[in-house]
């Protein structure tokens, strides 16, 4: 197994550029199986989540060439519309397959993901909704069946604003017959990039970003070539590196009108933050410097839980005390025991988190134990005036493209090695 050794205490200057977004890449990789055409999509992320998602449309007969930044797809003849647990437990994303599968298979057969790292997170919306348009679904030995001949729109109330629910129903809809409404949709950027692919394959969709999406089903959608929009994910996350460990940094291709929740609360906590040509710029004197900021997660517009973990690291220096609440997954403060045995003061009473900052934190080994429990592992290691390992660093390779190629530049010490455990 691998890992990240890192000796950190060193502020980060320079330009980083932030890749695709995984969470947009994987719903439009998925939306390939709605045609029979080759797509071509570039900009994706060179990520171990691409990398299964691939694999998977390949298991179910799809052409692939995978060369990121460029992936092209040709679902032309999908001879087995399955996705199997192995797959599927690696990456719960996969259940994104159910919607395309169904409205242009008329059949999908889909491992229920099952409980995760950071909660239970069924998929009851998923399946509410492809009932409402007319598909069967059976449970059989831990898989979801779901059968229809043709999908027909329907009005889905959503009782949680789920970004894949909404992605999965948003791609069924667009062959269904007729008109369906989504109500209480989720509003991520990632689901308006979806519905821009989908509407460049033919769909007739509107309302994606808001609450409300409409979207009018049609009998056939062709081929596209898009370029997915840059990761905001990441792009906080180097911000919040920055910010913890001093420094300047211009992040380009960060797009400050998907990170705001975040530029506001940094902004909040004392760092400079500055809109530029083609990213954002981020100066701070480092996380002593800053003052301890509450936040809560919550879906887009509000604070995303994905950022939860690494602007935690950045709080455990802060001044004073940080209440950091976490509203959208039930368990998802794995990162700190970890951050504890780096010298961190956190407290954990259910979904809230008390944070009082410290002097310094100090390097240890630790285990990362998601993907983004991991981001918050390396931003505190940066901070940390002597050597740490993250360990299981398979986790953040799912989501960020060689991290330690892109913070190394910047003048971080940062080195991938082998590790146990
Ligand atoms: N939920 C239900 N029933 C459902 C669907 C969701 O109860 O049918 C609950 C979940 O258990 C959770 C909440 O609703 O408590 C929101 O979950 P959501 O469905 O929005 O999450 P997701 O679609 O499974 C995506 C991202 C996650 C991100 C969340 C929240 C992708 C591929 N994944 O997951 O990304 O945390 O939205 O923004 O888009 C990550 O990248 O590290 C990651 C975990």
């Amino acid at each position: 197994m691998e890992k990240l050794v890192i000796e950190g205490g060193r502020p980060l200057h320079g330009v980083v550029q932030v890749s695709g977004a995984k969470n947009a890449a994987l719903p439009i990789l998925c939306a390939s199986l709605l045609t029979d055409g080759t797509c071509t999509f570039r900009n994706v992320p060179r990520l171990r989540d691409v990398e299964t998602m691939a694999a998977l449309l390949r298991f179910m007969g799809a052409e692939s060439t995978v060369a990121p930044p460029l992936v092209e797809l040709r679902a032309g003849s999908v001879s087995r519309p399955e996705a199997p647990y192995e797959l599927v437990k690696q990456m719960r994303a996969s259940v994104l397959v159910l919607g395309p599968l169904v409205a242009r298979h008329g059949y999908a057969k889909v491992s229920l993901p099952g409980g995760c790292a950071i909660g239970a997170r069924p998929i009851d919306q998923h399946l509410k909704g492809l009932e409402a348009m007319g598909a069967t679904i059976r449970l059989d030995h831990g898989y979801v069946v779901a059968e229809s001949k043709r999908l027909v729109g329907a009005t889905i109330h959503l009782d949680m604003a789920t970004v894949t629910g909404t992605e999965n129903l948003m791609m069924a809809a667009a062959l269904a017959k007729g008109r369906t409404q989504l109500v209480g949709a989720a509003r991520e950027p990632e689901i308006e990039e979806l519905a821009r692919v989908l509407n460049k394959m033919g769909a007739r969709i509107d309302g994606a970003g808001t609450d409300i999406i409409h979207i009018e089903g049609v009998d056939v959608l062709h081929a596209v070539d898009h370029a997915i929009i840059p990761d905001r994910i990441e792009a906080g996350t180097f911000l919040l590196a920055a910010a913890a460990t001093g420094g300047d940094v211009f992040v380009r291709d960060a797009i400050p009108e998907h990170i705001e929740p975040l530029l506001a609360k940094l902004r909040e906590a004392g760092a400079e933050l500055v809109r530029e040509d083609g990213g954002v710029r981020v100066r701070s004197d480092g996380a002593r410097s800053l003052r301890g900021t509450d936040i809560s997660t919550a879906p887009h517009p509000g604070f995303p839980t994905d950022m939860q973990a690494q602007f935690m690291a950045v709080m455990t220096l802060a001044q004073g005390t940080s209440v950091v609440t976490e509203s959208v997954f039930e368990n998802r403060f794995m990162h700190v025991p970890e951050l504890g045995r780096m010298g961190a003061h956190v407290d954990v009473h259910g979904r809230v988190a008390t944070v009082t900052g410290v002097e310094r934190l100090s390097g240890a080994s630790v285990m990362a134990t998601d993907l983004r429990a991991s981001a918050c592992l390396v931003i505190a290691a940066l901070t940390a005036p002597d050597r740490s390992e993250v360990l299981r660093v398979y986790h953040l390779d799912r989501g960020y493209e060689s991290i330690e190629k892109k913070l190394a530049p910047l003048g971080a010490r940062i080195e991938r090695g082998r590790g146990e455990g």
